[in-house]
């Protein structure tokens, strides 16, 4: 006699995976994907089994009769999101039909049921995963990283992401595994992951399992973006105390308003994602975190100098420096550049990226309904020029706003501390004097001077 088993039925490949990968994280059971390789023989096992038949194979209907025939007691379940409309099961009793979670709850069931003479399970290196959420996130308002209990890290996918076959390859260098789902564009891509997820799906036999302490609980880890956000910005936070020293009630401030900004930021996915991708790659971040803070600490310092430094205007300038080059910060190369003929080597694609960055930083800023009021000035301009050699849209001195000259002489003295870490005060001053001259620079200029000659930290 045939063991027990039960047959997964469903129009979307992918919905399937899915499934076989959270019934993989529960129990060592078989699990069969049906394919045009399956023969009538290959259906009758003899231990318990858990067969997946998705309709786009071409001889889906041959699969389905055959399983029938040796299965002919067995429950049926169907994921439907209600545009299932294979007819031979109808006739039966033992079906099930629902949506991805429901199917998963009633595999659950049968596998304590139906399924007793199953071999206990052993422990096994995924995290069980809360379909719910997963349903959630197919919606793509949030991202999750799921930690497996080897430290294994399995990235979803899902719609609306932009993917590349780089980041493929950079995820995987990174020995972080992927899995794809939801709409026609990632299910294109499937191909490409289906070692990833074979892997997957093997880990428990290649883990090493001795290594692991049983007695200890593993709590599953989800990390969403604010869970990243908080621990890679809030709970370490960015340093604001140099080059200048700031006195304690204004390094408060700073720190005050960098936290609301970033807490209100994890709503917002086009700041909070590229926030995510920047906490990921170790060593962009720390340059761009230490950039964020020691341009902070000069305009506080500039405005304090000049008698700007309202809350309202440290709202702005600490914005900015958070938001001016968000679309770069996967790209440290173009976003050390400052100046429009540094571009000119860059291929055609990076110099179009480097040149609308500061129009794409505007463009946040408008959906961004936490945004300071008249930040945009400061982020259109920041790659303006006195001489009129800037862009986008080359003022000159005069034309450049006062914060916006400021906000550059920022971006340009926070560079020059991070790149020449044997940066000598003298030196620069030199640099800036020849630079700065003229124009809105006036007053930020002489304010920085007096400052760096006084208040610089040592
Ligand atoms: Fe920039």
């Amino acid at each position: 006699m045939a063991a027990k088993a039960v047959l997964i039925l469903s129009k979307d490949k992918i919905d399937l995976e899915m499934l076989f990968f959270l019934i993989s994280s529960q129990s060592n059971i078989l699990l069969i994907n049906l394919t045009e390789d399956f023969s009538d023989e290959d259906l009758s096992l003899e231990v318990p089994s858990i067969f997946g038949l998705s309709l786009s194979v071409s001889n889906a209907y041959d699969l389905f009769l055959a399983w029938i025939e040796n299965h002919v007691e067995q429950s049926i379940i169907i994921i439907d999101k209600g545009n299932f409309s294979f007819k031979p099961f109808l006739i039966r009793n033992n079906i099930f039909k629902g949506n991805l979670a429901v199917c998963y709850q009633e595999i659950k069931n049968l596998l304590s049921t139906l399924l007793p003479s199953n071999p206990p399970t052993t422990a096994c290196e995924y995290v069980q995963i809360n379909i719910s959420t997963l349903e959630h996130f197919g919606l793509l308002e949030n991202d999750i990283y799921i930690e497996l209990k080897t430290g294994r890290k399995l990235k979803i996918f899902s719609a609306g992401d932009r993917l590349t076959k780089e980041d493929i390859h950079r995820y995987v260098q990174k020995g972080i595994y992927q899995l794809f789902f939801k709409t026609n564009e990632i299910a294109r891509t499937i191909s490409k992951i289906e070692k990833n997820l074979n892997d997957l799906v093997k880990g428990p036999s290649d883990s090493n399992l001795a290594d692991q302490k049983p007695d200890i609980p593993v709590t599953p880890k989800i990390k969403t973006i604010s869970d990243i956000i908080k621990e890679k910005y809030i709970d370490a936070p960015l340093d604001f105390n140099f080059p200048f020293n700031i006195e304690k009630l204004h390094l408060y401030t700073l720190k005050q308003v960098a936290k609301d900004i970033l807490e209100t930021s994890m709503t917002n996915e086009l700041i909070a994602q590229p926030l995510l991708k920047l906490a990921n790659a170790p060593s962009t971040f720390q340059y761009v975190k230490k950039r964020i803070g020691h341009m902070s600490n000069i305009l506080l310092a500039i405005s304090k100098e000049l008698e700007w430094e309202t809350k309202s205007v440290i709202e702005r300038f600490v914005y900015a420096t958070l938001i001016h080059d968000i679309i770069l910060f996967d790209r440290l190369d173009l976003l050390k550049l400052q100046y429009n003929q540094d571009c000119e080597t860059l291929s055609a694609a990076d110099k179009s990226l480097f040149l609308s960055h500061p129009k794409e930083a505007v463009l946040i800023v408008k959906d961004d309904r936490f945004a300071p009021p008249n930040v945009d000035s400061i982020l259109l301009q920041h790659h303006e020029r006195l001489d009129g050699s800037g862009f986008p849209e080359g003022l000159n001195k005069h034309k450049i706003s006062p914060y916006a000259a400021a906000f550059i002489m920022a971006i340009n003295f926070s560079q020059y501390i991070l790149d020449f870490p044997n940066w000598n005060i003298k030196e620069y001053l030199l640099l800036i004097d020849a630079e700065y001259k003229g124009g809105n620079f006036v007053k930020p200029l002489h304010a920085l001077e007096a400052l760096c000659k006084n208040k610089i930290v040592s």
